[in-house]
């Protein structure tokens, strides 16, 4: 098939580039100009700002794919500039997915396969949940509110858009370029003793390898379902397991624990809320309908190690 990944230069969209063309498909890298040098090998390089919908529409046309790929966010500015790395990617969110869908459908592409993330999910309910679950758009911190909403609508738009829509909510990247990676913030946080157990630790982490996500992406281009699908691994955990065997597996002080009320204050809302009230996400539907099961099941294994 032809194929189109937007964030080809992207911690998942960079290998997944690679991985498509090893399954024989025909792949186009979309780059944004300035990014040529960090393409990956790819059949075609398109130049293009997402947020650009004329450039986007003319590079979607060059490249004619049948599947298209958003992998598309600004998170990589979170360590310098953390409001503009959540506003830059609500906007890849919003009017990014709306200029990639009209290009689409301008061009005749079929389907459509975008990143989304587990843990936007309301907390309420069994401790793992299913994609049925309410996203948080009502959650008390409006930066998060904000962020929800804009995967909200990102996912409305590619379920309603005239074409084969599949949103992947990745569970948490681990891995290579990640912000678990040992190079990555989260890492060095713990490295540096500044990512305190809150409470009881008892907010539950889904895990995600980044191969995962690349291997999830792979089969949501080649099957035939579409809908919402969680991509996690096997085995989510509250953090009292996984944050103290991170710590040890980088060889970091084991963290020290604090009152869950002093943990907003800490450590900022969005971490607190994760380390004390987040849910999991559950992967049967992935499993059963996209054929993809992950091959690093348990993120016991190499959290911390690469
Ligand atoms: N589930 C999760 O835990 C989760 C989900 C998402 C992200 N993250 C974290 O966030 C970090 C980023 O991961 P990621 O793969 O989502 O993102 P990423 O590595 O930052 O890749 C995003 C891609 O989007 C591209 N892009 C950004 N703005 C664009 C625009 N206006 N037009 C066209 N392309 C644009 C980037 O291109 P440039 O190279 O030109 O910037 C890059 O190719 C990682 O550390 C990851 O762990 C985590």
């Amino acid at each position: 098939m032809r194929i189109l990944v937007a964030g080809a230069t992207g911690v998942v969209g960079h290998p997944l580039v690679g991985a498509l063309r090893e399954r024989g498909h025909e792949v186009s890298a979309l780059v944004r100009k300035g990014a040529r040098d960090r393409a990956p090998d790819a059949d075609g390089v398109v130049v293009a700002d997402a947020l650009d919908r004329a450039a986007l529409l003319s590079a979607v046309s060059a490249a004619r794919p049948e599947v298209i790929v958003h992998q598309m966010s600004a998170l990589r500015l979170l360590r310098d500039d953390p409001p503009a790395a959540f506003a830059q990617t609500a906007r890849l969110r919003t009017e990014g997915t709306a200029n990639l869908i009209a290009a689409a459908r301008a061009t005749g592409a079929r389907r459509l396969v975008a990143q989304s993330i587990a843990f936007a999910a309301a907390p309420a309910g069994e401790p793992v949940l299913d994609e049925d679950t309410p996203l948080y758009v009502d959650a008390p911190d409006p930066g998060w509110a904000a962020t929800v909403g804009a995967v909200a609508e990102l996912e409305r738009q590619v379920l309603d858009a005239d074409l084969e829509g599949v949103v992947l909510r990745y569970g948490t990247l681990y891995g290579p370029r990640t912000a678990y990676a040992r190079t990555g913030g989260t890492a060095q946080a713990v490295l540096a003793g500044r990512l305190p157990l809150p409470g009881g630790g008892s907010g539950i982490m889904s895990f995600l390898h980044v191969e995962d996500a690349v291997g999830a992406a792979v089969a949501a281009v080649e099957a035939d379902a579409t809908g919402v699908f969680h991509v996690t691994d096997d085995d989510p955990a509250p953090a009292a397991q996984w944050l103290p065997h991170f710590a040890r597996a980088l060889a970091a002080p084991s963290p020290r624990t604090v009152p869950a009320a002093l943990a907003p204050r800490l450590l900022g809302w969005f971490m607190a809320h994760q380390l004390t009230s987040a849910h999991g996400a559950a992967n049967d539907r992935a499993r059963a309908r996209l054929g993809w099961k992950p091959a690093r099941p348990s993120w016991r294994d190499a959290l911390g190690r690469e």
